[in-house]
């Protein structure tokens, strides 16, 4: 057992990493093994490369281009029936998967639990994985056929996240139609790069972020199954937009149309600081900018018509091609430095939950991939309709104005089915994505039975 000590802790200690054992002595047996076999399991030099490659990796330079959008908006009827029927072709046909991220911690958020079990204050309560499953089911009775559903994951959330899709009956989906993929996690480290405890017996490890999608649908066996069910199309999104179309027919249309390896959804920032990255060329190839990067000069440059040159929104909305994801699933792409809270232990051992950044996980960005594509349909739609992120707390991108955001969007749709003024009563009508995914079916029955409905949104979060 000391031999084994001994080893390790000279293997940390080369590596400036000797502190994940200050509280050895204190150990009892049983925290001494598990710290010790966690210990074992780190790759350090891998590791120490990856910290490093993150910090110099903070702003790589390079020559930036507006990137060219297509204004899905502007289509004209002719030609969004033609893409929207080559989209459903293509559901029907079982070729489109669905595959959310949620394996992040959801730290701003701060909901005990995975961010996919959150309740953002409907009155019909649902999570928004419900949501999002029952958008799927819509599409999938449509087409006849189910769309597969792919769930990435991570160590912090895997298991709760199963146990949700079990005791909610898969919403109705057959269990062998959704597949969870966990992903991996890293040490997370201070600004010095240390790695942070936990607990006095465990280092403190976060998931490895977004960029590790495909790397982990290749590892968990998931890509395959998706080339054994012949599907072409990737459609990848993040847990926490409550406004998400899922597989929206008229997308899929377009970016089997246009044929390039990657399609994004994109809409115009709300104003030039708006904290959204931003899609562009870089170096010619297509990127996407951080909030944090853009420099000052384009950030608020506008063309003839007035709009910002650099306005173009990435909202984590995308169309893969398999066979791009097959290539690339296996390749390197950068870390980046988050830095975020992050809970660990004080200099007693004690539990310590920092108000302020505290130190950085280690992640890729599913955005990196995008330069390994010569061209890159980018198309542009109504925010409105498409984007309500839950993200803080309170404020700007939080519960209560993603739940503001469906309710106002289902308004919408009622008012355009005839429904007169709303709300009565001051009521807010919630309409199930198992009635319509994006508007549709609303006929005067189906209008007349959710106007008798009762309850209005809370606007608060809870938990679920
Ligand atoms: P965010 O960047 O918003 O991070 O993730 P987050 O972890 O959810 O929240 P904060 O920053 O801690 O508050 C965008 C999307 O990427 C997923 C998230 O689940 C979310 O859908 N993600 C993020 C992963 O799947 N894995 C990760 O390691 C990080």
């Amino acid at each position: 057992m000391n031999t084994r000590y001994e080893t390790l802790a000279k293997r940390a200690a080369a590596f400036g990493q000797e502190h994940v054992l200050r509280f050895y002595d204190s150990l009892s047996d049983d925290s001494k093994r598990r710290l010790l076999d966690q210990i074992e399991a780190i790759d350090f030099p891998a590791f120490a490369a990856l910290a490093d490659g993150a910090k110099r990796n903070a702003a790589v330079a390079g020559r930036i281009a507006p990137i060219e959008a297509i204004d899905a908006t502007a289509y004209d009827a002719r030609e969004k029936e033609r893409l929207t029927e080559k989209g459903w072709e293509l559901l029907r046909q079982g070729k489109v998967a669905a595959f959310v991220v949620a394996g992040g911690q959801g730290s701003r958020l701060g909901h005990e639990g995975p961010k996919g079990t959150f309740r953002i204050g409907l009155p019909s309560g649902k999570s928004l994985f419900q949501l999002q499953a029952e958008r799927l089911l819509n599409l999938s009775g449509r087409a006849g056929r189910t769309i597969p559903w792919y769930v990435m994951t991570s160590a912090d959330n895997d298991a709760e996240t199963s146990r949700f899709f079990q005791s909610s009956g898969y919403f109705g989906y057959a269990p062998d139609d959704i597949r969870m993929v966990k992903q991996q996690s890293l040490p997370a480290i201070d600004e010095a790069g240390r790695m942070l405890l936990a607990a006095r017996d465990e280092i403190g490890f976060a998931p490895s972020g977004n960029g590790d999608a495909f790397a982990s649908l290749k590892r968990s066996g998931a890509l395959a199954d998706m080339k054994r069910r012949g599907i072409e199309w990737v459609f990848y999104y993040n847990v926490d937009n409550a406004l998400i179309r899922i597989a929206d027919p008229l997308f899929v249309g377009a970016a089997a149309h246009y044929g390039n390896p990657i399609a994004t959804k994109a809409a115009y920032k709300t104003h030039p600081e708006e904290k959204v990255g931003v899609l562009c060329l870089k170096d010619g190839r297509p990127a996407v900018l951080e909030y944090s990067e853009v420099p000052e000069r384009l950030l608020y440059e506008k063309d003839a018509a007035g709009r910002l040159v650099y306005g173009l929104g990435n909202l984590s909305i995308h169309l893969f091609r398999l066979d791009f994801i097959e290539r690339h699933a296996e390749r390197d792409i950068a870390y980046h430095a988050a830095h975020k809270k992050i809970k660990t232990v004080d200099g007693r051992g004690e539990p310590f939950t920092p108000d302020a950044p505290n130190g950085c996980k280690l992640e890729t960005f599913i955005f990196d991939y995008f330069p390994l594509a010569e061209r890159m349909t980018v198309l542009s739609f109504r925010r409105e309709e498409e984007f309500a992120p839950v993200k803080n707390k309170e404020g700007e991108d939080s519960p209560r104005t993603a739940c503001r955001l469906v309710l106002d969007l289902h308004r919408k749709w009622l008012a355009e089915a005839g429904a007169g003024p709303q709300p009565p009563d001051g009521r807010d009508i919630e309409i199930s994505p198992l009635v319509s995914y994006a508007g549709e079916g609303l006929t005067p029955d189906v209008v007349k039975s959710l106007l008798e409905r009762v309850p209005s949104c809370d606007g608060e979060g809870e938990s679920g």
